[in-house]
C-alpha cells in the first residue's frame, strides 16, 4: 500500500502510509510520570455530525455503512493495539445477545490484523487488551462475556448500583467490580486512580456518546481521534459523539495533527484528526 495519506497539520504536504499511521506516526503516549493512565477515544462521523443512525429491522442504532470503511477500521484497530484496557459499555453486550453488535471487540481476529497482535507481543503487551464495561443499569447478559474469558473483565459502576444485580453478575461471571462515585452512574473523576491501581497505562474508550460525556466531565479524557467522512447523511434520529448535559466551562481540545485520506469512503474521502485535552 502506498503513501496515500496527506498530512495537513502540523507538517503540511508530508505523505504517509495508512498502515502504521496511528501506531508509528502518531502513537498513543504512555502513562505520565505520576502513573496517570492515558485515556483516549475515537469516533467516525459524517460532515453533518452523525455517528449512528437507526438500523433497518433492528432495535438499535449502528454506524451507517456510508461512513464505516476499512481504512478507518484499520486505524481503530491500531489504536486498540496500543491499549492495555478497552472501555466499552453494557449496551455492547446487550447487542451481542441480540445479534446486533457490529463487530467483535478489538483486536479483530481477521488475518489482516495479525501484524497488530505480533506488534503487541514485541512490545511485551498481553495478547489482547483487557475489558472494562460501564453500566448503571447492570443489565448485562453474562453469557455474552464468555467469548472474552481470556481477558480480565471489569464492571465499572456507581456505588449506589443495585447490590442484588451486582452479586448475581459476580456469581455468574469472572468480572471484577470497580465503583466510581456515589450514584448509580460512573463518576469518572476517580477513574484514573482506580485504573492505575490495577496497573493500566493506556486506556481506549470505544463506547459511545454518553460514556464519552462521562469521561469528559470527570476530566478523564486525554485525546480524541476523530475521522470525518466527507459526506452528508441527514436523518432525524441520530447519535452524535457527545451526549449529556451542557459542558460548563467548555472543554478545549486543540488540534495536534490532521491528515487527508482521499481513498475512503469512495467518492468522498475523510479527514483524520487528533485533538488533545487542554486545561
Ligand atoms: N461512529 C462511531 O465512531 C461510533 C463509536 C461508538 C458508538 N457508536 C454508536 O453510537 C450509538 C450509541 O452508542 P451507545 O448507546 O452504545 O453508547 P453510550 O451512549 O456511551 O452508552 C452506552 C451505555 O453505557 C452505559 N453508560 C454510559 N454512561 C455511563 C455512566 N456514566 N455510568 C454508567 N454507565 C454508563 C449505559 O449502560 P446501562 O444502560 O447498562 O446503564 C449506556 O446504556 C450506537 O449505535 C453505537 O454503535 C458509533
Amino acid at each position: 500500500m502506498g503513501e496515500d495519506i496527506l498530512e495537513l497539520y502540523p507538517d503540511p504536504g508530508r505523505k504517509h502510509r495508512l498502515h502504521g499511521l496511528y501506531l508509528d506516526q502518531s502513537p498513543v503516549p504512555g502513562s505520565s510520570s505520576d502513573g496517570r493512565p492515558f485515556i483516549y477515544s475515537n469516533f467516525i462521523s459524517s460532515l453533518d455530525g452523525r455517528i449512528a443512525l437507526p438500523a433497518p429491522h433492528r432495535n438499535s442504532h449502528r454506524v451507517p455503512p456510508a461512513i464505516a470503511n476499512a481504512r478507518d477500521w484499520r486505524l481503530f484497530q491500531e489504536l486498540a493495539a496500543q491499549a492495555d484496557l478497552l472501555i466499552t459499555s453494557a449496551r455492547y453486550f446487550r447487542q451481542v445477545c441480540n445479534q446486533e453488535a457490529q463487530a467483535e471487540l478489538p483486536i479483530g481476529s481477521a488475518p489482516e490484523f495479525d501484524d497488530l497482535r505480533d506488534w503487541r507481543s514485541t512490545q511485551g503487551l498481553s495478547h489482547q487488551p483487557d475489558i472494562a464495561i460501564f453500566s448503571a443499569s447492570l443489565d448485562i447478559p453474562v453469557e455474552a462475556l464468555n467469548q472474552y474469558r481470556d481477558r480480565r473483565i471489569f464492571l465499572i459502576t456507581g456505588a449506589a448500583a443495585d447490590a442484588e444485580k451486582l452479586a448475581a453478575i459476580k456469581d455468574a461471571s469472572p468480572v471484577q467490580v470497580l465503583t466510581c462515585g456515589n450514584g448509580i452512574h460512573v463518576d469518572t473523576s476517580t477513574l484514573r486512580e482506580k485504573l492505575a491501581e490495577n496497573g493500566y497505562q493506556r486506556v481506549y474508550a470505544i463506547a459511545g456518546p454518553s460514556v464519552l460525556h462521562a469521561l469528559v466531565q470527570g476530566k478523564a479524557l486525554d485525546r480524541l481521534y476523530h475521522s470525518t467522512a466527507h459526506c452528508l447523511l441527514g436523518g432525524a434520529a441520530f447519535d452524535t459523539f457527545l451526549e449529556g448535559t451542557e459542558l460548563s466551562p467548555v472543554v478545549n481540545m486543540p488540534l495536534q495533527a490532521m491528515y487527508l485520506d482521499t481513498r475512503a469512503p469512495e467518492g468522498a474521502g475523510q479527514t483524520l484528526a487528533i485533538y488533545d485535552f487542554s486545561e
